[in-house]
C-alpha cells in the first residue's frame, strides 16, 4: 500500500514536473517566432506525407534548372555525379551523366603527378558536383563580399519557423508529426525563388508609425521605400530599413535583403518536348522554381524514395509477425487447463 501511494505520488510529481518543462517550452516559442523570417506557405510536393515519393520527371527538370542559372554561383558539392543514375534520383541514363561530368566547366583538383604538382582533369562519375569558386574567399571576392552557400543540403539547412499564437503551436507540431510534414526546406525554397518583388511603400502617420501603402494609395502623402520596419521603443518613431546598395527585396528571406539575385525567371531553362512539340509543363518562374525545390530536397534526402518503400514493407513485415504471435500463443496456452 506504501508502496503504492510512494509510486503515485513519484509518477504524478513526474507529470507536474513534464507539465512544467512544458509550459517553459512553450512560453520560449513567440520570443523565437519575433526573431525569424517572415511566414512561409505551404507548397504540395510529390513527396509529401508518409507515402509521397519524388517524381522522377521533376527532379530531371530541377537538375536542368540547377544547371542552366544555379550553377553559375553555387556548388552541389556533397552530390556526386553517380547520383544522379542512382534509383531514386533523378535516373538520367550513365552515359549521359558521363558526358555531361566530361564537359563540366568546373574542373577537378587532381594530383600530384609524377612531377609533384596538381593538375586539373575532367570530373569523372565518382567525383562532386563543383560550383564555379575554389573556395569560399573566390566566391565573395567574386559575389559584392556575399558568399553562395552550396545547394546539396540547403533543403534540410532551412525550415520556416512556426508563425502563430504559442498555443497553437503544439497541436500544429501534432498534426505535422501524423501527416509526415517534411517539407519545410523545400517550401522555404519556393518561396524564396519566387519571393521578389518591389521594395514595399510604407507613409508615415501622425505618431511616427510606418503604415504599408494598400491598394487604396498614398493619398498623397510622402511615401517611403523599406525592405523591412524596425518598431520604435517608447513612443520613438519607427525606423525604415531602405534596401542596401546590391542587394534585392525578397518577401521571403529573412530581414528581406539579399545578395542573389531575382534570377530565375519565366523561360529560363528550356523544358522537354512531348510528341506534340509543346512541352510537357509550361516553362514558367513557378514551375522552375517548384522543380528546382524538388531536386534540391532529392539532394539533400536521396534515400527517401526507398527509405519510405522499407518502411512500408517493415510496418507489413511486423502486422504478419503479430498475427503469428498471436495464433502462436494461442495455441500454446490453450492446453492448460482452466
Ligand atoms: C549570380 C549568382 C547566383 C545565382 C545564379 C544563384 N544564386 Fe543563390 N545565392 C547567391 C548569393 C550571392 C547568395 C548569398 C545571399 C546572401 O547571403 O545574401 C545566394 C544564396 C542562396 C540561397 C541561400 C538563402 C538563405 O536562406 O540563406 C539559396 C537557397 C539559393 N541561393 C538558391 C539558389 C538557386 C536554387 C539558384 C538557381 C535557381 C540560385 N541560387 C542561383 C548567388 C546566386
Amino acid at each position: 500500500m506504501t508502496f503504492k501511494t510512494k509510486a503515485s505520488a513519484l509518477i504524478s510529481k513526474s507529470f507536474v514536473a513534464a507539465g512544467v518543462s512544458a509550459v517553459t517550452v512553450f512560453a520560449t516559442f513567440p520570443a523565437q517566432a519575433a526573431g525569424g523570417g517572415p511566414a512561409i506557405p505551404r507548397v504540395e510536393w510529390s513527396f509529401d506525407g508518409p507515402t509521397g515519393q519524388f517524381d522522377r520527371a521533376q527532379l530531371q527538370r530541377g537538375f536542368q534548372v540547377y544547371q542552366n542559372v544555379c550553377s553559375a554561383c553555387h556548388g552541389l558539392s556533397r552530390l556526386s555525379w553517380r547520383n544522379l543514375v542512382q534509383p531514386g534520383g533523378p535516373e538520367f541514363p550513365e552515359e549521359a551523366v558521363k558526358a555531361l561530368a566530361k564537359d563540366w566547366p568546373n574542373k577537378i583538383t587532381d594530383g600530384p603527378n609524377d612531377a609533384g604538382e596538381m593538375f586539373e582533369r575532367d570530373a569523372l562519375l565518382s567525383d562532386p558536383i563543383l560550383g564555379p569558386y575554389k573556395n569560399e574567399q573566390a566566391a565573395r571576392a567574386a559575389q559584392n563580399g556575399a558568399y553562395p552557400p552550396d545547394l546539396s543540403l540547403m533543403a534540410r539547412a532551412r525550415n520556416p519557423e512556426f508563425k502563430g499564437s504559442a498555443l497553437a503551436h503544439g497541436p500544429h507540431m501534432m498534426r505535422d508529426i501524423l501527416t509526415g510534414y517534411q517539407a519545410g526546406g523545400p517550401d522555404y525554397l519556393f518561396a524564396l525563388l519566387t519571393g521578389y518583388t518591389d521594395v514595399p511603400s510604407y507613409v508615415r502617420e501622425e505618431n511616427g508609425h510606418l503604415k504599408p501603402v494598400g491598394a487604396e494609395g498614398a493619398g498623397g502623402k510622402a511615401v517611403e521605400q523599406c525592405a523591412s520596419v524596425t518598431p520604435g521603443e517608447d513612443g520613438k518613431p519607427d525606423v525604415c530599413n531602405a534596401l542596401a546598395d546590391g542587394m534585392n527585396y525578397n518577401a521571403a528571406f529573412p530581414g528581406h535583403q539579399i545578395a542573389m539575385p531575382a534570377i530565375l525567371a519565366d523561360g529560363a531553362v528550356e523544358y522537354p518536348k512531348g510528341p506534340d512539340g509543346n512541352p510537357l509543363v509550361p516553362a514558367t518562374l513557378d514551375q522552375h522554381a517548384r522543380d528546382v525545390s524538388a531536386f534540391l530536397a532529392w539532394a539533400a534526402d536521396p534515400h527517401l524514395n526507398q527509405r519510405k518503400a522499407t518502411g512500408w514493407q517493415a510496418l507489413l513485415f511486423l502486422l504478419v509477425t503479430t498475427v503469428l504471435l498471436f495464433l502462436g500463443k494461442k495455441r500454446i496456452w490453450s492446453r492448460i487447463e482452466h
